[in-house]
């Protein structure tokens, strides 16, 4: 009933007879004795109900909780309970649980010491950290099988890795898809978005435009609604004449139409109903049917309509809704609607919900790789090992003030559960922002991997080009300020792509021994040598930041800063680099103290060196220079 394999890195635990619909494993995992499951980690049970497995680990008071993908919770997730299904929450504000992605991978610090477990089983799982049973962290899966990871490291860096290693390393983001871009449900005609982009430009770079629902002709997938956008190509063609890129959204849902290719293409390869007929729900274009991603006969068809939707010359494709979201009261598809997988045998839809934007974003991304150098897809769902083929936006966030603290923790929490190029809709998507909040989505998020103003149709506008000439120069300075951080940033980027690391990360990452980091909600870092501690509070012109131990140099006097410590700043942009840290800012390398680096600056890998008084820099960059301090 339990079976055990053990790796260099981990433990796969094998619970009952199961079959994974997303298989994970390294070379060189070998069975051994299942009586040692006590031994693995925090003295690990696994008890049987009759449709159901618990597992329990041991959950000391001074233990705290990170991971699980996306979570509208502040840094730690202990005393909670929490579920993995994916679900389109309809909007969401702090505590509401589950959303979009909540990968079923959690952290347990005890003193520093890490244990990392990730549930592989794409059904519905409950986490209960302490709630039902104090001093236990339970989780417990809706099926008779499952297959749980125990990784062996107990530094949190090396577990984070290794659950990478086995999920996959994140694609290279295009650099221009970490520029400033912009979206609105809904930009048309044509001429409007053109219009937009060239009232944006005159303040801030817009590198890519996204397009909402309303560019498809009657939401027919792969469509363009020839009345306000012609074929496409030409409009395409127009922006790209502006220097910036075109990302349409596409949905799951497939408008059930005798007359539209794509549906009649589809047939055979559609979810169906227990019953066997095809499965029908309400999405945007009314009666809807979907196609079944965990075939492959399904991913085919989706690839051809992608490589053909290419020709149009557009750069991207935003998956959206892939949760999959229908329009009912729990947007929820039957439990019971049935998928078959790439051998044809039926599994129902419960068993395998989470599984199914994963497989969506598979084939897309193989598609777009297919015909472009520069293969780019955000999605709002996925699974474990996502990052491979898409970067991740944490939907439908409210505009607030507590939101804008809020997304830190989400963004950080998906970062550390693999998914590393993320980040939210700045301004908030639903309800009414304002100027100064605005603003503060956009110091915010100055170090996120994307940077996407967002917002929904019956909301204000939040263009840039519309704000009070105040608010709108602090936006220009946080863009600024990003584009001069742009090398860096995207070395991380880079750095993360080829070493399967984490890019933005909540401070207990790196100082998972320090008490009060699990409490600095309102900071991150990226990478391991700079700390962000942004102005996100409304009426402030200070606020209190905290850096962890060790030495710091203040980014804009270039004061050295002895941690940890609490104190207040009037800086407007609160950056703090780590002893013995690198970052790029203006074609400027800048070291604090020793060490070797690896940056990745126009395009080539570029080797830092330095001893605290000299740096050497391989190859050299044209017109960058080096600078240390100590
Ligand atoms: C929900 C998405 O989260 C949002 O970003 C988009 O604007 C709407 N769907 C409409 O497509």
């Amino acid at each position: 009933m339990i079976k055990i394999y053990e790796s260099r890195n981990y433990y796969r635990v094998k619970i009952g007879s199961y079959d994974p619909v997303i298989k994970f494993s390294s070379p060189g995992e070998a069975e051994i004795d299942s009586g040692s499951l006590g031994n693995i980690a925090g003295n690990m049970e696994v008890s049987l109900a009759k449709d159901s497995i618990n597992i329990q680990f041991d959950l000391d008071p001074s233990s705290h909780v990170l991971g699980l993908g996306e979570r509208a919770f502040g840094i730690d997730r202990k005393r909670k309970k929490l579920i993995s299904v994916n679900k389109d929450p309809g909007g969401y504000v702090r505590g509401v649980d589950p959303i979009y992605l909540p990968l079923p991978f959690f952290l347990q610090l005890t003193d520093g010491a890490c244990l990392g477990v990730f549930v592989n089983h794409p059904g519905k799982v409950l986490f209960d950290f302490g709630v039902e049973t104090y001093n236990k962290s339970t989780v417990t899966v809706f099926d008779s099988g499952c297959e749980v990871f125990i990784f062996k490291s107990s530094s949190i860096k090396d577990v984070v890795r290794s659950f990478i290693e086995l999920t996959g390393k994140p694609f290279l983001p295009p650099y221009w898809s970490i520029g400033h871009a912009i979206s609105r449900y809904t930009y048309y005609p044509a001429s409007s978005v053109l219009e937009i982009i060239e009232k944006y430009q005159k303040f801030v770079p817009v590198e890519a435009v996204y397009l909402d629902i309303h560019y498809m002709d009657r939401y027919k997938l792969f469509t363009w609604d020839p009345a306000k956008f012609g074929n496409g190509r030409e409009f395409v063609e127009k922006v790209h004449d502006r220097g910036t890129k075109v990302i349409p959204i596409i949905d799951p849902s497939i408008k059930s139409d005798q007359s539209y290719s794509l549906f009649v293409e589809g047939m055979g390869n559609y979810i169906e109903t227990p019953n066997s007929d095809i499965y029908h729900g309400k999405m945007w274009p009314g009666d809807s049917v979907f196609l079944d991603f965990l075939n492959e006969k399904s991913r085919d068809l989706w690839k051809k309509y992608v490589t053909e939707f290419h020709k149009t010359g557009v750069d991207g494709i935003w998956l959206d809704m892939n949760e999959p979201t229908i329009l009912s009261e729990d947007h929820l598809l039957d439990a019971n609607a049935i998928h078959h997988l790439d051998d044809g045998s039926p599994i129902i839809h419960e068993k395998v919900r989470n599984a199914y934007p994963y497989f969506q974003a598979k084939a897309t991304f193989e598609a777009l790789s297919s015909v472009s150098k520069e293969p780019f897809v955000l999605s709002r769902s996925g699974y474990a090992g996502i990052q491979k083929y898409a970067a991740v936006w944490t939907g439908d966030n409210k505009s607030s003030w507590d939101d804008v603290k809020l997304q830190i923790s989400v963004v950080t929490s998906l970062s550390i559960s693999g998914v590393t190029v993320v980040g939210c809709d700045l301004g908030g998507f639903f309800s009414d922002s304002d100027p100064e909040m605005l603003a503060a989505y956009y110091r915010m998020a100055l170090f996120f991997p994307l940077y996407r103003n967002h917002k929904t149709i019956n909301g204000n506008d939040q263009e840039v080009f519309l704000m009070p000439s105040k608010f709108r120069d602090d936006i220009m300075a946080s863009v600024k300020l990003r584009y001069d951080f742009m090398d860096y940033i995207y070395s991380i980027l880079y750095n993360s792509h080829s070493e399967g690391v984490p890019a933005v990360v909540p401070l207990p990452y790196e100082f998972p021994l320090d008490g009060d980091s699990y409490y600095a909600e309102d900071e991150y870092m990226l990478g391991p040598g700079l700390l962000y501690a942004p102005q996100i509070y409304q009426c402030r012109e200070e606020r209190e930041v905290y850096l962890p131990e060790g030495n710091w140099l203040e980014f804009w006097s270039r004061k050295v800063i002895k941690g940890s410590a609490y104190y207040r700043t009037k800086e407007k942009f609160p950056v703090y680099i780590r002893e013995n840290s690198c970052v790029v800012y203006r074609k400027k390398i800048i070291v604090f103290g020793k060490g070797k680096f690896t940056l990745y600056i126009s395009g080539q890998v570029v080797t830092v060196d330095s001893d605290g008084a000299h740096v050497e820099v391989t190859p050299r960059v044209d017109g960058y220079t080096a600078e240390v301090y100590s």
